[in-house]
């Protein structure tokens, strides 16, 4: 039997509409516009006020199925698996995706997350790639989505600043050769274990007073070590992810990193030469949403007309694990 392929056969997402800019956060701790700007790239971002991580899920979900319902005929009774990535879920049970699935109104499809920090958006497309092309199931959606804002200490300047909430989703079909999926790396390192990590809440440190007291249910992170380690392993992911798409950086057409800190991109983007007009970076209006980064910028582009069948696109991601990522895609509708 021939190989089957999987590709993206619809697209949505959704952003809670406050808007929290550089100048609040002057008011809430000892920083300004400016360090926030040219450290980071980034102006403001989306916070959730009632909502939560399954509500921009499901919001975003819904706006996918729509999206493949009026592009490829894609119906939602047709969905056989919800796959949620997130980094900041509801609960730690039920999964975010149980809770995605109800408010999608998808009783009985089966559903679970994937916790691999910012990068599990990249490690769920290798997931639902994978099946599809060995034709376990037809449809599956994917979502990535944060109320990651909720795991933010409001009172440490060096992490608040960069966070912000979001949801994206894509529904993945089987397609044609030669377009979709076209080759994924993934890789981990656990020994990076304690660069970046919310410390308490989970069976390792479980919630007690002393763990509020001392902030450990908030993400902690050291921002040096990170971010040498993102420019590294953000190169050698898509260097790899190429190779195995038997591509050059020259044959891309649209470059989304994940959307960290502008000066991450920057760095990469001079690593891998590849030009500017290729990348796609909104940064500036939305932070880092995690999970929700790389289908919130695919977005940008499909919206805006830019993005055509036969596009090459190479995505990839880092986060907390320390976990990385990529995938090369051929947009195929
Ligand atoms: N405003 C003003 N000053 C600040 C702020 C702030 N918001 N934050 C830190 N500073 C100060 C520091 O205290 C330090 O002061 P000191 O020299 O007196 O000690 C100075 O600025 C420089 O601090 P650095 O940490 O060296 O600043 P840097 O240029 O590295 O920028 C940043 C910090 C933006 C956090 C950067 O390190 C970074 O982006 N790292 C990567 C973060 C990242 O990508 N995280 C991904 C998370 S993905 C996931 O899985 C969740």
């Amino acid at each position: 039997m021939a190989k089957r392929h999987a590709g993206i056969v619809g697209l949505g997402t959704y952003l809670p509409s406050r808007i929290l800019t550089n100048f609040d956060l002057e008011k809430m701790v000892s920083t300004s516009n400016q360090w926030i700007l040219e450290r980071t790239g980034i102006a403001e971002r989306r916070i959730v006020d009632k909502e939560t991580t399954s509500d921009l899920a499901a919001k975003a979900g819904l706006r996918a199925l729509n999206d493949a319902k009026v592009k490829n005929k894609v119906r939602k009774k047709d969905v056989d698996l919800v796959i949620v990535a997130t980094a900041s879920p509801d609960m730690i049970f039920p999964s975010t995706a149980c809770l995605a699935q109800e408010k999608l109104g998808l009783k009985n499809v089966p559903a679970f997350d994937i916790l691999a920090a910012c990068s599990g958006f990249s490690y769920g497309l290798v997931i639902a790639e994978s099946l599809i092309s060995s034709g376990i199931y037809r449809t599956i959606l994917l979502i990535g989505a944060e109320a990651i804002s909720r795991f933010v200490d409001w009172q440490d300047r060096s992490t608040c600043i960069l966070f912000g909430d979001g949801a994206g989703a894509v529904v993945m079909q089987e397609t044609e050769e030669g377009y979709g999926v076209l080759s994924s790396y993934l890789a981990a390192d656990g020994g990076g274990k304690d660069l970046l990590k919310i410390p308490a809440g989970g069976a390792f440190k479980p919630a007690s007073f002393d763990t509020v007291e001392r902030r450990l249910h908030y993400i902690k992170m050291n921002g040096r070590e990170v971010f040498k380690f993102a420019v590294q392993s953000i190169f050698d992911a898509s260097v790899k992810a190429l190779e195995l798409a038997g591509l050059k950086v020259s044959d891309i057409d649209f470059f989304i990193p994940h959307q960290a800190n502008k000066r991450i991109i920057d760095s990469v983007a001079k690593k891998l030469k590849i030009d500017s007009k290729k990348i796609i970076c909104n940064i500036y209006n939305y932070g880092n949403t995690s999970t929700a980064s790389i289908p919130l910028a695919l977005e940008e582009i499909y919206r805006s007309g830019k993005l055509q069948r036969g596009d090459f696109i190479l995505t990839v991601s880092f986060g907390g694990g320390l976990v990385w990522g990529a995938n090369v895609i051929r947009w195929s509708y």
